[in-house]
């Protein structure tokens, strides 16, 4: 039995480029197996693949094999997500195994393999061509959730609605569910637009071009979304970034890896760039070489070195910066080690939406707290001034460090070294606005109505 597991990126040149997934690597190790099997062979697709790839499977081995050797094909696909691989492999939703109805001895081959640590009742053996063809439709349907929700938070923040109370009541409904609702700068990885661009091209390839335009608007949001995040910090920013330095806390795709393909990051710091911001980046575990060379693939008419720079920590990032773009929910950037600020009737009495207690969702369950974006600080702007020093008495150092294991960025640090109004801009909503207000900043969150600068009564 042989998987194959090899990557299929979306293609960049010839017929189909820039949407159809490029199947070398999959042609080349098929190609590889026919000249050396001399004894028959189950082969299993793990690769997410465009529907009736194994058919030019099948073409390959016919073509290239010796004729006495049988190749059975199958359909297994993937569907762990970084960061929660492994439990994903140890704990399944589901095993898919696709196969033509002559094969059933191979699937049944596969389906004992799996039987060693999944329950029966999660192996599912269904059509080849569905299962190809679900793999994709399961990566578009989740990006098309992330995408749906990202077009209601731009609804929420001009109407005064909270995207995650949003979130939370729809995904009540069973049918709908909560998870895969949690509105963000864009999504990003190596996957979910290519295969949305995948099945806008098998779309078109089939002349079903109304179903093409459909798929395609889940990235077309996607892209919206990180640009609209972009425009608010420049308009925040009196419409103009020029030589301001704005810090960039995370730049993975999303936490609990280094991996940045397609991360919102490229897209929000090359518009930042082309502002003429001065970006200061930190991410916990994206190495200095691959934020540069993704920036300079990015953007390669400039010599990206003169517009950004890398930190190995998240103050010194923040020192002197005009605003904070948090990009990645690194667990770092959570503000929980900071005591909730008490109640404040008055400042509740003139905004009705910060009276709301508000119910996020994190990973499936919710916390209570208060999150309407808060505007705590009073002073005004002050880009060129000094340093900021926290309204509030700051908890002490150590109590929002946290333990070994449960490291939190300093926000109180943070407060006294970047610049006023100490304005933060939270991409995926990852820390509480009321707690940061209490330290002087003003937060905006994604979906949620923004801070306004303070009006003297
Ligand atoms: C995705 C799928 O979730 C896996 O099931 C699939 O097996 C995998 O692609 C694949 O085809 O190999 P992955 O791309 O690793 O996994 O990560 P996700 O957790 O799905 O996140 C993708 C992006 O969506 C991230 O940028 C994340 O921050 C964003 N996202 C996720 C949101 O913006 N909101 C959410 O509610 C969830």
């Amino acid at each position: 039995m042989i998987f194959i597991s090899v990557n299929t990126p979306t293609k960049l040149g010839g017929v189909g480029s820039g949407s159809a997934s490029d199947l070398a690597y999959v042609e080349s190790a098929a190609r590889h197996i026919a000249e050396v099997s001399t004894t028959d062979k189950i082969i299993v697709e793990k690769s997410t693949v465009p529907c009736g790839t194994a058919e030019s499977l099948r073409e390959i081995f016919a073509g290239l094999a010796d004729p006495t050797v049988k190749f059975h094909i199958l359909s297994n696909p993937e569907f762990l997500a970084e960061g929660t691989a492994i439990n994903d492999l140890l704990e399944p939703d589901r095993i898919l195994i696709g196969h033509l109805p002559e094969e059933n001895a191979a699937a049944d081959a596969l389906v004992d393999v799996y039987s060693a640590w999944v329950p029966k009742d999660r192996i599912k053996t269904i059509n080849l061509w569905s299962s190809e063809l679900a793999k994709l439709a399961a990566n578009c349907m989740l990006a098309q959730r992330i995408s749906s929700i990202n077009s209601l938070s731009a609804v929420c923040e001009a109407t005064g609605a909270d995207i995650d109370e949003v979130a939370f009541a729809v995904g009540l409904d069973t049918r709908i569910g909560s998870r895969m609702l949690k509105a963000s700068a864009g999504f990003g990885g190596s996957c979910f637009k290519k295969d949305v661009l995948s099945l806008v091209y098998i779309s078109e390839t089939l002349h079903l071009p109304e179903v093409a335009e459909y798929w395609r608007s889940v990235v077309e949001i996607n892209e919206y979304q990180k640009h609209r995040f972009t425009n608010r910090i420049i308009k925040r920013l009196y419409n103009t970034l020029s030589r301001k330095k704005i810090a960039v806390l995370g730049f993975a795709y999303k936490k609990n890896t280094g991996d940045t393909r397609e991360t919102a990051a490229i897209t929000v710091i090359s518009q930042l760039i082309a502002e003429g911001a001065k970006v200061a980046i930190y991410d916990p575990q994206v190495s200095e070489q691959q934020i540069f060379n993704d920036l300079q693939s990015a953007n390669p008419t400039l010599n990206i070195k003169d517009s950004i720079t890398i930190y190995h920590d998240a103050v010194s990032a923040c020192s002197d910066a005009c605003a904070i773009a948090i990009l990645t929910e690194w667990d770092q950037f959570k503000t929980d080690l900071i005591p909730e600020p008490e109640p404040q009737p008055e400042l509740l009495n003139k905004a009705p939406v910060a009276q709301l207690r508000a119910l996020t969702i994190d990973e499936g369950t919710i916390s209570d707290h208060s999150s309407a974006s808060s505007d705590a600080g009073s002073e005004s702007p002050d880009y060129n001034g000094t340093h900021a020093s926290p309204l509030s008495t700051p908890p002490s150092e150590t109590a929002l460090e946290g333990k070994p294991g449960s490291e939190r960025v300093n926000w109180s640090r943070i407060a006294q070294v970047m610049r006023r109004p100490r304005l933060v801009f939270d991409g995926r909503n990852v820390v509480d606005a009321q707690r940061l207000a209490s330290l002087g900043f003003r937060v905006e969150c994604i979906g949620k109505a923004g801070a306004r600068p303070h009006v003297r009564a």
